[in-house]
């Protein structure tokens, strides 16, 4: 039986997103585009935009969705492109948005994308990032919090389908 252990409680991540909107409406001039990694990324852009509505923002939200680990914890290491933006982002200013910052790859292959469509400026948030696991160097310009080498689940992020619904993240065990 897996069991998820509370690492981050719903209080303590509500507190943690509205410190990020402040920080990204200080370093981000508006018109911007949110544009969130489906499906990990769903919740936690939910709050953030509304933390940013808060913090004085009014970002258009677009989703891309990248292929994921499958079932397992460890990534395959492949990732393709399930489904694309609708808009022209040619000239704007995109705020990429994931749940976690872990072998970089996904991250990588949104910015190379994105940077083919030659966005105006590029930034990246992540909720979570994981340093220690990187293959591909590659930076979020804002994070939530740094973690060890964990699996995690809840508040969007799944292990094999399981758990995004919970409302505060935990480390997944056997
Ligand atoms: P990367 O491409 O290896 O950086 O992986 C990023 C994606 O893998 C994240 O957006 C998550 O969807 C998934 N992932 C990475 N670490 C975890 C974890 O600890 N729990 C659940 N999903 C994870
Ligand atoms: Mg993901």
């Amino acid at each position: 039986m897996t069991k998820v252990t509370p690492l981050f409680d719903e209080a303590r991540i509500a507190a943690r997103v509205k410190s990020l909107a402040d920080e990204i409406t200080a370093a981000i001039s508006e018109p911007f585009v949110m544009v969130g990694l489906l499906k990990g990324s769903f919740v936690f852009v939910a709050d953030l935009a509304r933390a940013l509505d808060r913090a004085g923002a009014a970002p258009q939200i677009e989703f891309l969705r990248l292929s994921s680990y499958g079932l397992g914890t460890e990534s395959s290491g492949d990732v393709h492109l399930l489904g694309d933006i609708p808009t022209d982002v040619a000239g704007r200013r995109v705020l990429l948005v994931d749940d976690i910052v872990d072998t970089g790859r996904s991250i990588a292959y949104a910015q190379a994308l994105l940077r083919q469509r030659d966005v105006g400026t590029l930034s990246t948030c992540a909720l979570i990032d994981k340093p220690s696991r990187r293959e591909v160097a590659v930076t979020a310009d804002f994070v939530g919090f740094t973690i060890d080498d964990l699996f995690i689940a809840g508040y969007g992020i799944d292990y094999a389908e399981r758990y995004r619904h919970l409302p505060y993240i935990g480390v997944v065990t056997d």
